[in-house]
């Protein structure tokens, strides 16, 4: 489905590997997608915020703009091929175009067609000979989606979480551009096995949930090899570490906390989550898409590539209600969620991707999370017909 990078196997000159530290050598096409993996869908931009004024994104490396012609929506290269200036900073002048604000180069949104070059009059002989790029565009789950590659787009659906296509929910979100931090550190920190239990644990949305000192746990994949799933094979909650004292110590608060294990979180498990099956309740799978199951709503997160330094974090927690339990939800979202959760709990994690800085790095046993993420990735450059299955999840 990827293509492959240019210099992934190049004969860049590497430094050489500092003691006791890795690279990332071991997953060539990973290391080099500083600005992302091709020839996937990315969502962009709320459905409901796109209208007929031009919006520009950056999507890996490219400056794309957007609009909305009557129900449906375009993208095109956010660059006019006059003198470089974008698009986006122009308007529709004529139903189905874009007019660049320089000198009036008008634009079809379908193709990229140039139609008219308005002060050189109708007809203007460049017209016909010049054209942007398009990217093909398409609206679901409430966002505007791009896709990005050299190759014939694959149906979204297929890298949309299956769930959200047949059952009725409720959603609520959160679209951060230009957060900062290359997007597979983004990535790695959501999959990142060890570090909620440190860096989270004092949050006001852990107030009420008894968060595990540390676990066993081990990675699996689904039977279709497309989400990995982190699962806990044993946890403890308060453990002796020698010399040391005992870690996490009991805060007062604990006594309203509720332990977090499995078991207990499968009896308030909302029916539609339970239905899933999943074997872990947190997932990722590509391009860089996270899932967290929390007891009564999934919360995903989207990351993705704008450039080599920032990407644009989307975040969307789903309820599967209706009807009453509807506004519920949106109240809950609005009021709580939104600002606990999508705010305060994530900007957390968006202070550790604005920090981290690898390779090299020194990596512990729990970042076999990080690790296969790594290898799904490379996984995805292997050759179709030689593409192996990861091992299946066993469905409990
Ligand atoms: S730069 Fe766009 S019309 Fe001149
Ligand atoms: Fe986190």
């Amino acid at each position: 489905m990827t293509t492959k990078p240019e210099e992934a196997n190049g004969s860049r000159k590497r430094k050489p590997r500092p003691q006791g530290l890795e690279d990332w050598r071991q997953w060539p096409n990973y290391e080099a997608a500083t600005l992302g993996l091709r020839n996937y869908w990315y969502p962009t931009v709320w459905a409901r915020d796109l209208g007929d004024k031009p919006q520009g994104i950056k999507l890996l490396g490219e400056n794309i703009m957007l609009i909305r012609e009557g129900s449906e929506v375009y993208a095109l290269h956010d660059r006019c091929p006059h003198r470089g200036v974008k698009l986006s900073e122009g308007k529709k002048v004529f139903p189905g175009t874009v007019s660049c604000p320089y000198h009036g180069w008008t634009f079809d949104v379908t193709d990229g067609r140039l139609c008219a070059a308005l002060p050189d009059g109708p007809d203007s002989p460049i017209v016909g000979n010049v054209s942007v790029r398009s990217y093909p565009t398409e609206e679901a789950l409430g966002l505007v989606w791009v896709f990005v590659g050299d190759e014939k787009p694959t149906p979204l659906r297929d890298q949309l979480p299956e769930e959200l296509f047949t059952n009725d929910y409720v959603a609520g979100g959160r679209i951060t551009p230009g957060r900062y931090g290359n997007w597979r550190f983004a990535v790695e920190n959501g999959f990142d096995e060890g570090h909620a239990r440190y860096l989270h644990r004092d949050q006001a949305f852990m107030m009420f949930r008894q968060m595990p000192g540390w676990a066993r746990t081990k990675i699996v994949a689904d039977e279709d090899g497309d989400w990995l799933f982190r699962v806990q094979e044993s946890v403890e909650y308060e453990s002796d570490f020698p010399g040391l004292g005992k870690w996490p110590r009991r805060k007062i608060t604990q006594v309203a906390q509720r332990k977090m294990t499995p078991g207990e979180v499968g009896k308030r498990l909302d029916p539609t989550i339970r239905s899933l099956n999943l074997p872990g309740h947190i997932s990722v799978r590509l391009p860089g898409l996270l899932r967290v199951a929390w007891t009564t709503y999934l919360h995903f997160e989207w990351y993705v590539p704008e450039d080599e330094n920032h990407h644009r974090y989307v975040q969307y927690a789903v309820r599967f209600k209706t009807g009453p339990s509807d506004f519920a939800f949106r109240l809950r979202y609005w009021t709580y969620i939104r600002w606990l959760f999508h705010g305060k709990f994530t900007g957390r994690d968006a202070w550790m991707v604005e920090e981290m800085d690898a390779p090299p790095e020194r990596l512990f046993r729990p970042d076999v999370s990080i690790t296969r993420w790594r290898r799904l990735v490379e996984s995805a450059f292997e050759p179709k017909q030689d593409k192996k299955k990861p091992a299946p999840a066993k469905k409990p």
